[in-house]
């Protein structure tokens, strides 16, 4: 039996995938950097600069460390004019009632993040006293797919890493839950997270009975 659920933010509680992708998309177009069509599906789940080594895969020059570092800059500044705007309305569907489910039946919540602007995003979504603990990456060192995150996620709450269910969007989150020793359930497709226990379409479909049983 579980006893806590573990939740990533971006793709799975809030409608920022298209925000990251596009504000990478915006960078890529002002250094023509040419990006693949399907770029989106792995910038899930990876942290800043990871994402941006993947943004300059194709770059036509190279960049160097202090340039890196404004690119990456600019691109958070791009997602941030968005995010500034967000509220409850960009909450996922069904993703505050996935999360309150979760508490309705005993069991403890924490959010899994590996945004830095995660305190942001919560905050504007108003969501933040659905979690009994919450990590971000302001306080971890190793992104996903290392387990480093799920593990402080579930230390915080006190739980067995085994006893927690750990929810995704990313291929690389789902890496991450099972390197950590949890259950993953993918919310996406199933050829991006057939590693995955259990894929839903998305977190409205979430439903706590169908894992009763780890
Ligand atoms: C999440 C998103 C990624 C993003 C990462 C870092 O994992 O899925 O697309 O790159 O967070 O976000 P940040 O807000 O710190 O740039
Ligand atoms: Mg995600």
């Amino acid at each position: 039996r579980f006893e806590a659920v573990v939740f990533d933010l971006d793709g799975v509680i809030a409608d920022t995938a298209g925000v990251h992708e596009a504000a990478w998309r915006r960078l890529a177009a002002e250094i023509d950097a040419p990006l693949a069509d399907d770029i989106g599906e792995r910038l899930k789940g990876v942290d800043r600069r990871a994402s941006l080594d993947i943004v300059l895969e194709q770059a036509t020059r190279r960049f160097d460390e202090a340039e890196r570092d404004a690119l990456a800059a600019r691109k958070n500044s791009y997602y941030r004019e968005r995010i500034e705007q967000f509220g409850p309305q960009d909450l996922l569907p069904g993703a505050r009632e996935a999360v309150a489910s979760v508490r309705a039946a005993g069991l403890k919540t924490a959010l899994a993040s590996a945004s830095r602007n995660a305190p942001l995003l919560l905050e504007r979504l108003g969501i933040a006293e659905l979690f009994d603990y919450v990590v971000d990456a302001n306080g971890i060192r190793h992104s996903k797919p290392d387990p480093e995150i799920f593990l402080a996620a579930a230390a915080g709450l006190g739980v067995e890493p085994s006893a927690c269910l750990g929810v995704e969007d990313a291929a690389a989150g789902i890496a991450s839950i099972h390197a950590a020793g949890m259950c993953a359930v993918g919310i996406g497709s199933h050829e991006a997270l057939g590693a995955a226990e259990a894929v839903l379409p998305d977190i409205a479909a979430f439903d706590l009975g169908a894992f009763a049983t780890p």
